[in-house]
């Protein structure tokens, strides 16, 4: 094995200095330096940086490095490679993600997949997901069909198929629409098969891949470079081996490769702008998500008001957007590795050319959502809001007041209005004296329609 003493004596040599003269310029004994360079003791760090000066080495760390490698070596169990590799990598990771190890190592204790409610996303129910369900179970009593109109994460899709016999969901993000596909739709997937592709994306060393779309707009701005050159490589990959796939299995994947790189992108939890500083390396180890395969669940990527018009079902949950941020822009980076489509980027953000704008985003929010709750044929209306209202910021000023929505749903029929307690979504820890989560459930009576 190469140690630093080896690495010592094959510079020494090269400079032809015999171990006496090294001795002298150091002051370490002949024999003691004889040692070093067989093995046989451990140089102290004193002594490397008198090395290092002695053999012109300017940056002595990288011979401080070797030591530091030749202690944890000395610790392991060599006579097994791959249980001295595994012990590696996991002290990698300890110290790449502090604290984070250790959900991360619970994780991998129980070979869980990568949960659904685990991405970050502006407005997820996820912490609201029991009282939403609850709510709308005992308010809408024998309704067996559920359409999810603004879908976003599938939190609330994911438990209507537990609840509901039919669920119809819809979003038009397409790195939505992927991930239902991932999640929940039907179709046959092989697990082993997918496992062994991860595992080969997991031993690609970012040294040996050329530079590729992904690193060269986003690394070292929303990813650190050697993850961004991985993350395109693979996901050219995934394109490149799409004949071979089922499209449940090439959803999957894409899917696993949005959610293992969710934690690492450097943002503050959505692609709106990155964090302007060095991005510190963490490993990527890519970990299959729950993928499960529903029979009872059509899945859409349509306009919500358009699809409004078309189905048919006992419930819709109504979440849309309430201010004017643009979800196709907080996650433009999930779109494009999901289409794939390599678009030209513009602005410090290295956002593509709009698509998929929604109006509830601008000052036409009002009318599509009256339009929306006129159009749809179902027996009970459910819809969240919230008031996130920051008054520093106008553009997280809500498109529509409470009373708008009110007065709206009051015209399709009686309406109850729902108010969640803090404890629900903020664990009691965080004051949020001007933050309310709202839901009105609307008993859909066509006598009542004006
Ligand atoms: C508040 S989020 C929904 C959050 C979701 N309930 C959850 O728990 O994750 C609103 C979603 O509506 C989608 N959206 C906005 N306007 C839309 C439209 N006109 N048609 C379809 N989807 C739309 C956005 O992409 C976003 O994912």
């Amino acid at each position: 094995m190469v140690t630093l003493g080896y690495i010592l004596r094959h510079i020494r040599e090269e400079k032809r200095l015999p171990l006496q003269q090294v001795s002298d310029a150091t002051g370490i004994d002949v024999a003691l330096l004889s040692k070093i360079e067989t093995g046989k003791r451990m140089a102290s760090t004193g002594q490397v940086l008198q090395l290092a000066r002695v053999y012109d080495i300017e940056d002595a760390t990288t011979l401080l490095v070797q030591r530091q490698s030749d202690e944890i070596v000395c610790n392991l169990n060599q006579a097994d490679t791959d249980f001295a590799m595994q012990s590696l990598r996991a002290a990698e990771a300890k110290v790449a993600y502090g604290s984070q190890y250790l959900s991360l190592f619970m994780d991998a204790l129980y070979a869980r997949p990568i949960a659904l409610e685990s991405r970050r996303y502006i407005g997820s129910k996820a912490k609201l997901i029991d009282w939403i369900m609850t709510t709308i179970k005992r308010e809408a009593a024998g309704a067996r069909t559920f359409f999810d109109v603004f879908a976003g994460t599938g939190v609330v899709t994911k438990a209507a198929l537990k609840t509901f016999d039919f669920v119809f969901t819809n979003d038009f993000l397409h790195s939505n629409n992927v991930i239902y596909k991932a999640f929940f739709g039907d179709g046959d997937f092989d697990e082993t098969k997918i496992g062994e592709i991860l595992d080969y994306y997991n031993s690609i060393e970012a040294e040996a891949l050329p530079e590729n779309y992904f690193s060269i707009n986003y690394g070292g701005k929303y990813f650190e470079h050697s993850i961004a050159k991985r993350v395109g490589y693979i996901r050219q990959d995934i394109e490149d081996r799409k004949q071979t796939l089922t499209d449940k299995e090439y959803c999957i994947l894409i899917a696993t490769l949005i959610y293992n790189i969710d934690r690492l992108a450097n943002t503050v939890g959505h692609f709106d702008a990155y964090i302007k500083k060095p991005i510190k390396y963490q490993p990527l180890r890519l970990r299959m998500i729950e993928a499960e395969a529903y029979d009872n669940i059509e899945i859409f990527k349509q306009d919500a008001n358009v699809l409004a018009g078309e189905l048919n079902a006992d419930v819709a949950y109504i979440d849309p957007p309430y201010n004017s941020r643009q979800y196709c822009r907080f996650y433009h980076v999930y779109e494009t590795l999901v289409k794939w489509d390599m678009p030209e980027l513009f602005g410090v953000a290295l956002k593509p050319a709009p698509e998929n704008m929604s109006r509830y985003c601008t000052s036409h929010a009002v009318e599509a959502f009256e339009d929306m709750i006129f159009n749809l044929d179902v027996r009970y209306i459910a819809v969240s809001y919230n008031n996130t209202y920051n008054t520093k910021s106008s553009s997280s000023e809500n498109k529509i007041s409470l009373e708008q929505i009110k007065s709206i749903l009051g015209r399709r029929g009686p309406t109850r209005t729902y108010e969640c307690s803090h404890k629900y979504f903020n664990a009691g820890k965080t004051k949020f004296d001007n933050h309310k989560e709202l839901l009105f459930i609307t008993a859909v009576d066509e006598t009542y329609r004006r």
